[in-house]
């Protein structure tokens, strides 16, 4: 694919370049009472609810996604979609000098809630893209985070912000998705976990039928995909590299 517009990857202090985009309508229609309300941040960004949601997990996960971007630090490196809590702090903290750190998200209220979370002239680009379109020319990222974000996805989203992520990553890179996942049979909080996310978060059990490695584009080789899984299988992490 050819490159198309570069966002400033070497800016001196968090920005924001916003552009006309359309809300997805699986945020309109479903997730809009945690991402698009105008209330949405001041009622989801805080730390032990964003721990609730993942049923006390969130730290765990965090720092799973973490070690595996500061592992071969420096360079480029992109997460796709803003979270609640302090994962992209922290990201931004871990990845260190002379490394640069671009966040993408269709929503203007999150980057603008990212911005505020980050410190002060931090060397962070916030852009507006969907993860879908990402904008950026092909092998332009060290490494790519996708953090909770693909079980929100309808499947024909999911497989083109997989494809995205993919397309975006330097071979030698690597992307890194954490996410739900199938727990395993005997998993007490089972059925009311179905119930809940089959009602909130519909999309999210797809997750529990199809492992992510299927969504990688199959004209794409690579490298290694390596899967592990959390609290007895309800989530995981799979690190692809190209
Ligand atoms: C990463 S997901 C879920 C994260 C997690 N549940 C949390 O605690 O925040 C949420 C973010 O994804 C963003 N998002 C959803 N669909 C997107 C898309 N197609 N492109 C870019 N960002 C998207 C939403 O605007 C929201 O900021």
């Amino acid at each position: 694919m050819p490159p198309r517009d570069d966002p400033p990857a070497t800016a001196v202090a968090a920005q924001t370049i916003l552009s006309s985009l359309p809300v997805p309508s699986y945020l309109q229609e479903i997730y809009w009472w945690a991402y698009v309300h105008p209330w949405a941040v001041r009622v989801f960004e805080r730390d032990w609810l964003v721990n609730l949601i993942l049923l006390g997990n969130y730290a765990r996960l965090r720092d799973a996604a973490l070690a595996e971007m500061r592992r071969q630090g420096g360079g480029r490196t992109l997460q796709v979609a803003c979270v609640y809590g302090d994962l992209t702090v922290r990201l931004h903290q871990e990845l260190g000098q002379g490394a640069t750190l671009d966040v993408v998200d269709v929503m203007p209220i999150q980057l603008r809630n990212l911005k505020r979370k980050l410190p002060h002239g931090a060397n962070v680009s916030l852009l507006h893209r969907d993860s879908t379109a990402l904008g950026v020319a092909d092998a332009t990222y060290d490494r790519v985070l996708l953090f909770f974000l693909l079980h929100e996805q309808p499947l024909v989203v999911r497989r083109r912000t997989v494809a995205e992520a993919l397309r975006v990553v330097k071979p030698g890179g690597k992307v890194v998705m954490v996410d739900y996942h199938r727990p395993h049979r005997w998993h007490p909080l089972r059925p009311g976990i179905r119930a809940v996310l089959k009602h909130l978060e519909p999309f999210a059990l797809d997750l529990w039928e199809t492992e992510l490695a299927a969504y990688l584009p199959s004209e794409m080789a690579f490298v290694s995909v390596d899967k592990r899984t959390y609290f007895g299988g309800l989530y995981q992490k799979v690190v692809v590299s190209r």
